[in-house]
């Protein structure tokens, strides 16, 4: 048993072991009283030792940070905003914590605890942050399990630029000026690259299983240092035959209401803890999404909307132009006050594998923009059509041979298709309210970083 269980036991126990590390002790004459933490829940428990337990003697060595072992009796606690406490039959001091440890005091930044990430997860903030990460990721493929996707594990490693935004990290074994070499005598044979999304591969088995999805890491080398943005970060994208647009926009409201809804269930008192120190109106808006239908807007009228705001934007809108972060938050905060799906976008500034309107001038792309964050989903239905497909590769400059496993989809029995990725990082920092990518990844890598 774990100190969670303990703290929500209904009978006092007998004869039982806590391990876990010390934040806080108070010594009076006869006694400590130890906060110990052992990572279960936010909440540590109170262990009370006295001078006749075998160990005592260690106490004086005990201090904030060192690990324990406590043997005792689980008893209810006279003390306040707690139910049980431990009374120590033997108290047992695994590793010493010498007084440079860095979480000594309470109360640091989240920056300063980014510059030791190894120590974060003993601190509550982190704790709830990546517990909060382990029961969403367990949501996600519980989500898409129960609704029958089949879980595709898509390569890390590939030849081919999903995005189409040149923001690759290369791989290779070469040695010297790679790009003098040629790419024949590379490890693969070929140039290869660290993903950017699993969707074409997804693709693949989709037209064929019907309703995928994938849920890895990908990799982007864009020099944007944001709060928003990592090198790397994790992508959940289904991928689903047989639906369109409408259907791949209803596929995405209703996961992203169903992760607010498990974090609501699932993670109340880490929930509670960022809403009393992260971002204090987080409940009532994950409570109104979680029940509230969303809206949808066409990127025209987003545009009209953006023009007629009477707001100055850094960034001035005409159709054509990619909405910026100011213009996204503008529709999602202040105009329409809830989570949006902008759909429709001009064609020139999306990628090539998105289905082309009957305008001839959109693409079936679509956002889903959430208060605090903006884009957290980035989808699209995908051209089934032949002709037009390789008319798009061209026009994007793609080696239509490298692509030919992609366009035979389209030869063979093609079918109309849509998916989506979210980006995990953005979903944790939408339900937790917790403004930094960098502070609900384990281990951020950014522009300059690459700790560990
Ligand atoms: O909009 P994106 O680029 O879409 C795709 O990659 C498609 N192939 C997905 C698909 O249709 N299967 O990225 C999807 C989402 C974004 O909405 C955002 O939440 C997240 O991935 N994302 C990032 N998150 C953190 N850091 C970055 N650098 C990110 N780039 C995208
Ligand atoms: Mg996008």
């Amino acid at each position: 048993m774990r100190i969670k269980d303990f703290l929500h036991s209904a009978t006092a126990l007998n004869n039982i072991s806590v391990k876990g590390w010390v934040r806080t002790k108070r010594d009076s004459k006869k006694f400590s009283f130890l906060e110990i933490n052992d990572g279960s829940s936010l909440k540590g428990i109170q262990v009370v030792v006295d001078e006749s337990v075998p160990g005592y003697d260690q106490l004086p060595a005990t201090s904030t940070g060192a690990s324990v072992n406590i043997t005792g009796k689980l008893v209810e606690s006279p003390g306040q905003g707690q139910q049980w406490e431990v009374h120590a039959t033997e108290f047992q001091l695994l590793g010493t914590c010498p007084d440079d440890y860095p979480l000594q005091k309470k109360g640091h930044s989240p920056e300063f605890l980014r510059s030791i990430a190894h120590l974060r997860p003993r601190t509550n903030l982190f704790g709830a942050a990546f517990r909060l990460r382990s029961r969403i990721s367990y949501a996600v493929h519980r989500f898409f399990q129960e609704q029958d996707f089949v879980h595709v594990h898509t390569p890390i490693i590939t030849a081919s630029d999903c995005e189409g935004a040149g923001e690759l990290f290369r791989v290779t074994t070469l040695h010297g000026d790679i790009d003098k070499q040629s790419a024949e005598k590379d490890f693969f044979a070929k140039k290869t690259f660290l993903t950017v999304s699993g969707q074409l591969e997804a693709e693949t088995f989709a037209c064929g299983l019907g309703n995928v999805y994938t849920f890895g890491p990908t990799f982007r080398a864009e020099n944007s240092n944001t709060t928003r943005h990592a090198a790397e970060f994790w992508m959940i994208e289904p991928e689903m035959a047989f639906t369109d647009l409408q259907g791949d926009i209803d596929m995405a409201e209703k996961f992203v209401q169903a992760m607010v809804r498990a974090a609501l269930d699932e993670c109340g008192e880490d929930l509670a803890f960022f809403n009393q120190f992260v971002d204090k109106g987080l409940l009532q808006r994950l409570e109104a999404v979680a029940n509230a239908p969303f809206e949808r807007m066409s990127y025209e009228d987003a545009v009209n909307a953006l023009k007629n705001s009477g707001k100055t934007f850094d960034h001035p809108v005409e159709f054509g132009v990619n909405l910026q972060s100011e213009h996204e938050r503008y529709l999602t905060e202040e105009l329409l006050k809830c989570p949006v799906t902008v759909f429709n976008y001009p064609k020139e500034i999306k990628p090539f594998y998105m289905r082309l309107n009957d305008d001839n001038r959109t693409v079936t792309a679509m956002d889903l923009l959430v208060p605090g964050i903006g884009e957290l989903i980035g989808g699209s239905q995908r051209e089934e059509r032949l002709d037009v497909l390789i008319g798009n590769m061209k026009k994007h400059d793609l080696n239509l041979a490298d692509y030919s496993w992609y366009s035979d989809l389209r030869k063979y029995g093609t079918v109309e298709h849509a998916g989506f990725g979210l980006g995990f990082e953005r979903l944790l920092m939408f339900l937790s309210g917790i403004q930094n990518i960098r502070d609900v990844i384990p281990f951020a890598r950014t522009p300059g970083h690459a700790e560990f």
